[in-house]
């Protein structure tokens, strides 16, 4: 197969750049009056508006073209059947299957994974309601009262985003906490929190042998027996993992361990038992809803044709701005301070599945995959880095996020919270020119010369293209959607790209080196460090732990 450069629909969209790469968006709304209704989608109570992004009917046309050229369809069908299309790990790609609505069978291997699914939902839909009627008592008898996640990764930014979305559906008598990071920090100031005899742990780790997860459960054990007896450990952790061996030798009860398969990836497993606290948080009814509103975005995907199909459009036009406008990098801002972790989670998402350079067949790419994902809510953002969206250099999509209604009863706030989402989309597009900028300082009794030194200043290029999604209002369902909205971009991408998006071996080299340097570390012994200056690293901290006698 040659490569996806030389194609006939790459070279015409590349034709076609450079004959619009210069058009301003402000003349393209100027020729056509019904841009927005032409250039927006509704599916499952969402609206994308995607008319302030630098196409034409041209472009959207060559753009499906090329997800026709990828054979996406097949893909597709591929992926929800349970084909192994993670074809360096051998494994089928089956979150869909979590969230499916009917029993139909999904074969794996043979088996049928469904009845599986049911069983752990219904272990789920137990072990919820326990917690939350208070039913489930801890070592003393008492209720439980704070939940602690431990994991890393997608068994930590899912739950984690979710939990705190959902903020306005959650337990009023169970608080959440989620530790992820290695640094003592992160445990230490967790448990100064929680009291033994109230708290039920979760040990998250599809693998079960995370180093980071594996050392912060070891740590909330040792914490927790010096309270209470070995014995109540079976009341108080509970574990999420395909490892039920590993799990059980930490000493989780049986009883209490939550299967997931390898056909679950790990930023792909809030759907599975990885999403226990949101059960826990907001009841697995509502756990349901949010399965029920990723099916309906799984519905839309499959069947939608190309040019109703949202996250088609996403993915394509995150591809024509990252393979031929040369845009390294790609904002996710949404207005929603319960988002507060959506930028995170899409990052794990989009970079672990998309920063690849080989394709399937381990051929060298010859042009960019995933983009750097990035961003932070709105309003917080305006205040920190849109200055360089509006003034610096850097094409920069942006996509902003919205829900019509609030969940908190200040509806004047979030009028505001509403027009600065609507005036940033529109202030990014339209700009403002030199003549424009000038003017307005006229009006305002300025002299010639000052005009003159200023508008530069004041000046707005704008033509920055952006994706406006908007929700009626953020509620499992809404949000089970969207989730499923980005895992489907995220996977288009991947599949024009032919580059595997479902394996992450990136992150194993660093992995091996930090086992061999803990040991150095320990030892305080640097000779067997090849690299020179990550020898000069080491000697220095070691030199700096030795004067404060940490060791
Ligand atoms: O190191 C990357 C990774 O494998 C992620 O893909 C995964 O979400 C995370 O680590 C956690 O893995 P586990 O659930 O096995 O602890």
């Amino acid at each position: 197969m040659g490569s996806l450069t030389d194609t006939k629909t790459w070279k015409a969209l590349q034709s076609h750049y450079d004959e619009i790469a210069n058009t301003h968006m402000r003349d393209l709304f100027a020729q056509d009056d019904k841009r927005f209704e032409k250039f927006s989608l509704r599916a499952e109570g969402m609206l994308l508006d995607y008319s302030k992004n630098r196409v034409t009917d041209q472009t959207m046309t060559l753009l499906r073209a090329l997800a026709e050229d990828s054979e996406l369809k097949q893909w597709i069908e591929r992926m929800f059947a349970g084909d192994k299309i993670n074809v360096t790990e051998d494994r089928a790609v089956l979150h869909t299957a979590l969230r499916q609505q009917s029993d139909n069978a999904v074969l794996v291997d043979g088996h049928d994974v469904m009845p599986d699914i049911r069983c752990t939902q219904e272990m789920m839909h137990k072990f919820a309601n326990a917690v939350r009627s208070g039913e489930l008592k801890g070592c003393t008898g008492k209720r439980i009262r704070s939940v602690v996640n431990i994991g890393i990764g997608g068994s930590d930014l899912g739950p984690a985003m979710v939990v705190q979305a959902l903020q306005s559906w959650q337990h009023a008598k169970l608080d959440f906490y989620f530790v992820s990071n290695v640094d003592p920090h992160d445990i230490s100031s967790t448990l100064q929190h929680v009291e033994p005899e109230l708290t039920l742990f979760i040990i998250a780790s599809k693998t079960f042998t995370t180093q980071e997860t594996m050392v912060n459960a070891n740590t909330a054990r040792k914490w927790f027996v010096q309270s209470c007896d070995e014995g109540a450990i079976k009341n108080h952790f509970v574990a999420v993992s395909s490892n039920m061996q590993g799990a059980e030798n930490f000493g989780v009860d049986s009883q209490n361990i939550f299967p997931m398969w390898d056909w679950v990836g790990g930023r792909y497993s809030l759907w599975s038992a990885i999403g226990l606290p949101i059960a826990l948080s907001i009841g697995m009814d509502e756990f349901e809803n949010m399965l029920a509103g990723a099916a309906e975005m799984d519905d839309h995907f499959r069947n939608a044709p190309l040019q109703e199909n949202i996250p088609i459009t996403l993915a394509l036009l995150g591809i024509w701005y990252a393979n031929f406008f040369n845009a390294q990098t790609h904002a996710v801002v949404p207005y929603d301070q319960g988002l507060a972790r959506f930028p995170a989670f899409v990052q794990q998402l989009d970079m672990e599945s998309n920063g690849k350079s080989v394709t399937r067949d381990g051929e060298a790419v010859d042009y960019t995959t995933g983009p750097v994902i990035w961003g932070e809510p709105g309003t917080n953002a305006q205040h920190a880095f849109f200055q360089l969206l509006h003034q610096g250099k850097h094409l920069v999509p942006v996509d902003f996020i919205v829900a019509a209604n609030s969940e908190y009863e200040n509806s004047s706030q979030h009028k505001m919270l509403l027009a600065n989402y609507l005036a940033q989309t529109d202030a990014l597009m339209t700009g403002k020119n030199l003549d424009e900028a000038s003017e307005e300082l006229r009006q305002k009794g300025i002299s010639e010369n000052e005009v003159a030194k200023l508008a530069p200043h004041k000046t707005y290029p704008g033509n920055q293209p952006s994706n406006s999604i908007v929700v009626e209002r953020l509620d499992p369902r809404t949000l089970g959607s969207l989730i499923a909205m980005y895992e489907h971009k995220v996977f288009v991408q991947g599949i024009i790209w032919r580059i595997c998006s479902f394996d992450q071996w990136g992150v194993e080299l660093g992995k091996q080196l930090a086992g061999g340097m803990l040991g150095q570390l320990e030892a305080k012994n640097t000779q067997d460090i090849k690299n020179e200056p990550t020898r000069g690293l080491m000697e220095q901290i070691i030199a700096w732990r030795s004067s404060r006698e940490l060791d």
